[in-house]
């Protein structure tokens, strides 16, 4: 028996004493990085792009056809949530249009049976974070510097981390965003000059986003 041992495990297997090393570090190096990356603010769900119950695309919508973000998100400039629209408004111009389209026989039957679409939530705050779109919008913070450019998106992704670092930094400059608030929804707009229509339009309008925790946390 002992004359055989060295047949029973290979001659490379003397190397494999050699290889746990390398394989542990590049293991811990794995995990610092996983850890790293996710609890990174810049990447938290960044990126988070579920599939619809309904190929609806916002760069046909609101790009190609130029629909106005409001006329679905109603809510958006009068409180906390900005809502997404019931199967009426997609009514309004799906009674006629591309009815035979196997997309909008989903949103027939919805009406029909009065039955909700179960849009999925992409974007979210946790519980114990107040936030409300109407205090930005009404400020001057456009849908795309949250959102990014909804209006090329054929299916929504989060943009930005919504992290607690994201929304401070923010609060603490919010000259580098600031737009005229008839602005809001026009995405592909850009300042001529942002830090001085930033600094302009804080001053004028008594900007002061607030930075107590007691703001963001009530
Ligand atoms: C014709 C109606 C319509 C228009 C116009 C529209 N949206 Fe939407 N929007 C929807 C629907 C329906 C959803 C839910 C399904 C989805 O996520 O695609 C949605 C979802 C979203 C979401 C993700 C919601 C979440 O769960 O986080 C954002 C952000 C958004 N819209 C922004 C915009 C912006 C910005 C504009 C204007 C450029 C706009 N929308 C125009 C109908 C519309
Ligand atoms: C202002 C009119 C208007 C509204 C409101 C509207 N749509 Fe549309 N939709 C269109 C037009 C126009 C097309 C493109 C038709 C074509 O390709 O000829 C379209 C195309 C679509 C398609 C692609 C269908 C296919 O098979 O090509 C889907 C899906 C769709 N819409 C869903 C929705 C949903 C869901 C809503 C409500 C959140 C909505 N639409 C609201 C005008 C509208
Ligand atoms: C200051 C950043 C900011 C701006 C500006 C902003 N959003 Fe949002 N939006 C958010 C955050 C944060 C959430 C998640 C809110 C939550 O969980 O309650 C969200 C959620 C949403 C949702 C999901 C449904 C809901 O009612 O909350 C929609 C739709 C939406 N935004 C559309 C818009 C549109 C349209 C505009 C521009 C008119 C806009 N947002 C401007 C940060 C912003
Ligand atoms: C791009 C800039 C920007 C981002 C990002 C942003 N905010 Fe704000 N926030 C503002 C501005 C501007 C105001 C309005 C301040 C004013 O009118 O004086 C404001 C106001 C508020 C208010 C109202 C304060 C009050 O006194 O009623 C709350 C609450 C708030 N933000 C929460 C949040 C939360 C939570 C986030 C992150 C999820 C966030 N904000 C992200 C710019 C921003
Ligand atoms: C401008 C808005 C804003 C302000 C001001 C703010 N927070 Fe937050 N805070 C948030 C958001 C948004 C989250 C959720 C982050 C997430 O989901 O990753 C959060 C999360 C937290 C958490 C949960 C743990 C964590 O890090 O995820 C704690 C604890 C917290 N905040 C404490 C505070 C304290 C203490 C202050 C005051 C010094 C404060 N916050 C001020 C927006 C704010």
């Amino acid at each position: 028996m002992t004359e055989n041992q060295p047949f029973i495990f290979p001659k490379w297997a003397n190397l494999i004493p050699l290889l746990i090393p390398p394989i542990l570090l590049g293991g811990i190096a794995t995990a610092v990085f996983v850890m790293w990356y996710w609890a990174s603010p810049k990447h938290i769900e960044v990126g988070y792009q579920p599939t619809q119950p309904i190929a609806y695309s916002h760069a046909l919508h609101a790009g190609e056809l130029g629909i106005d973000c409001r006329y679905c998100h109603t809510n958006v400039e009068r409180g906390a949530k900005a809502t997404l629209p019931s199967t009426d408004t997609c009514m309004n111009c799906h009674k006629v249009i591309k009815t035979e389209s196997p997309e909008i026989k989903k949103l027939q039957k919805s009406w029909k049976n009065n039955q909700p679409i179960q849009w999925v939530r992409v974007n979210a705050v946790p519980d114990y974070v107040y936030f409300d779109h109407s205090r930005h919008v009404n400020s001057g913070i456009g849908c795309a510097t949250c959102h990014g450019r909804v209006d090329k998106m054929k299916t929504v992704h989060q943009k930005e981390p919504l992290s607690m670092a994201w929304c401070v930094d923010c609060h603490k400059t919010p000259e580098k965003h600031l737009r005229p608030v008839d602005k809001v929804t026009d995405m592909a707009w850009v300042a001529p000059d942002q830090k001085k229509l930033g600094a302009t339009l804080k001053k004028d309008h008594y900007i002061d986003p607030g930075l107590d925790c007691s703001v963001c946390h009530r």
